[in-house]
């Protein structure tokens, strides 16, 4: 059971605060986390810093698949006008919020979500906009860990099998070593 690919709907992640020096790697592996687990966009914001949308490209050009990614510089806008619009749900991902395990009883898998994370302190005003709050139990850990839980438990894993199409290489499971296909080989 899981949210499956649906071409109506979106999965994006608004990172907040981004610091260009100090998380410079947390950031990239979190664009990469959400594509890897299933989101269809990153939304960058703070300081506004190209190296990790460049990663992000990188990867999706090498490994494929549709992954959109940008900067926004009023997150809080963005977040005001979405909780407004109300076609698209607000979930925060925070050790404050509430369980997990209960919000995902009723978070619909066919609407297009807003996964919001932070990394210094989150505004008092995105709680209130949020429409979920959500902890992955009450201690604190790391956006990219919360994100992955998330993701792993909303998300249908089988049905990101066809989602990385058109990369230059696929990784092929294998039990040692390495074995990947180039684009030509497939
Ligand atoms: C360095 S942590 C800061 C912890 C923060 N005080 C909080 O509200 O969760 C950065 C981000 O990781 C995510 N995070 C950390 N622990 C979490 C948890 N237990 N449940 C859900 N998200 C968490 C949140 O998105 C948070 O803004």
């Amino acid at each position: 059971m899981g949210r499956s690919e649906n071409m109506n709907t979106s999965i994006s992640v608004l990172r907040l605060g981004h610091r260009r020096e100090r998380d410079k790697r947390i950031t990239s592996h979190l664009g990469l986390t959400a594509r890897a687990f299933g989101a269809d966009e990153i939304i960058l914001s703070g300081d506004e810093d190209p190296s990790p949308l460049l990663t992000w490209n990188s990867v999706s050009n090498r490994f494929g698949g549709e992954f959109i990614c940008r900067y926004e510089s009023k997150p809080l806008r963005l977040l005001r006008k979405t909780a407004k619009d109300k076609n698209t749900l607000i979930v925060h991902l925070t050790m404050y919020g509430e369980k997990m395990e209960e919000i995902l009883k009723k978070l619909p898998f066919d609407e297009s979500i807003l996964i919001v994370v932070g990394g210094t302190k989150v505004p008092g005003e995105v709680y209130g906009l949020a429409d979920y709050n959500v902890s992955i139990g009450n201690q604190p850990h790391s956006e990219v860990a919360a994100l992955a839980i998330f993701l792993n438990n909303y998300v249908d894993i089988d049905s990101l099998n066809n989602k990385f199409s058109g990369g230059e290489i696929k990784v092929v499971p294998t039990k040692r070593g390495k074995n990947i296909l180039t684009l030509e080989e497939e």
